[in-house]
């Protein structure tokens, strides 16, 4: 076992609710399953972070998915501390089972005590800030279960593990390394950036045309080829190189940016059909 994995399990042992973070963008594609098996016993929230950059349409269609999967689920942007006001029903239900079980007991609920997983990027942290507001406190150590951790205090019925679980995306899978490299969630050194760039005109051409053609200006026509397409786009914004060619390797570069920060527009880049 990873020492990632190991640590990951350990916290397990103190949550009673697991907030997973995917990438609306790829929700998918920027899980790892892994999750799934080691957090069978805890409630759990899947959040389809970054929402505010991916296809509404296409966010709606994976979240009656994942429903049916069995999680409870809701897009958000963490970058907006307003916007995630609207997990806090979903907390509710995610923990009614623990409240409803204490209360049997004759219990006073202590609070349900929750952690934050998700491959690198995602936005744990970003999430983690925003949730918790810079004025929340630290709840310091708690002596005996908790030995070491740093409890954040949310609300007096919620409490946030401070560090994050890190799982690894499914890397073997080529697939999901194209569209992980895609959003700019593995660093692109990884993989050459023309290469690249010829996959992500495949995967908008194939799932959204004429988000291309409406960005740059340009045609595309039936049967034409990724890299003529990036022919366009270097002509389109004059991307030449000294000797007066196409500079493809600019036209990548400008193209990944544009769809990273959101220019082109708001993208799904799988669906859950496939
Ligand atoms: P991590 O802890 O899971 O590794 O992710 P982190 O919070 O560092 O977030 C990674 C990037 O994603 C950050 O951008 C952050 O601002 C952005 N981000 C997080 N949540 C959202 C969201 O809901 N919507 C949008 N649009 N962006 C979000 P960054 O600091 O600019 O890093 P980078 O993009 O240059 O890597």
């Amino acid at each position: 076992m990873t020492k990632a994995k190991r640590q990951m399990t350990e916290d397990l042992k103190l949550i009673d609710l697991v907030i997973e973070l995917t990438d609306a963008r790829i929700p998918s594609s920027s899980r790892n399953p892994d999750i799934d098996e080691m957090a069978k016993e805890k409630s759990r929230l899947i959040l389809l972070n970054k929402a505010d950059m991916a296809d509404e349409k296409a966010t709606s269609e994976w979240k009656t998915w994942f429903e049916e999967q069995g999680f409870l689920v809701c897009p958000v942007n963490s970058l907006n501390r307003a916007d995630l006001k609207k997990i806090n029903p979903f907390v509710r239900e995610a923990c009614a089972e623990k409240i409803e079980r204490d209360k049997r007991r004759g219990i006073r609920s202590r609070p349900v005590r929750a952690m934050v997983t998700g491959i690198p990027n995602v936005g744990k942290s970003t999430f983690i800030n925003s949730f918790s507001g810079k004025a929340s406190a630290k709840t310091g150590n708690k002596p005996g279960v908790t030995k070491g951790k740093q409890w954040i205090r949310i609300s007096d019925s919620l409490e946030l593990l401070d560090t994050p679980g890190i799982l690894w995306p499914k890397f073997e899978d080529q697939n999901v390394g194209i569209k992980l490299a895609a959003i700019g969630s593995i660093r692109d050194e990884i993989m050459n950036t023309e290469e690249l760039s010829l996959e992500l005109i495949k995967l908008l051409n194939d799932r959204y045309p004429g988000s291309l053609e409406a960005f740059y200006g340009i045609r595309i026509g039936e049967d034409e080829k990724p890299l003529d397409v990036l022919l366009k786009i270097a002509a389109a914004r004059g991307c030449l190189s000294k000797g007066g060619s196409y500079d493809t390797l600019r036209a990548s570069g400008l193209l990944l940016e544009n769809f990273r920060n959101g220019k082109i527009g708001r993208f799904t880049l799988e669906s859950p059909a496939g």
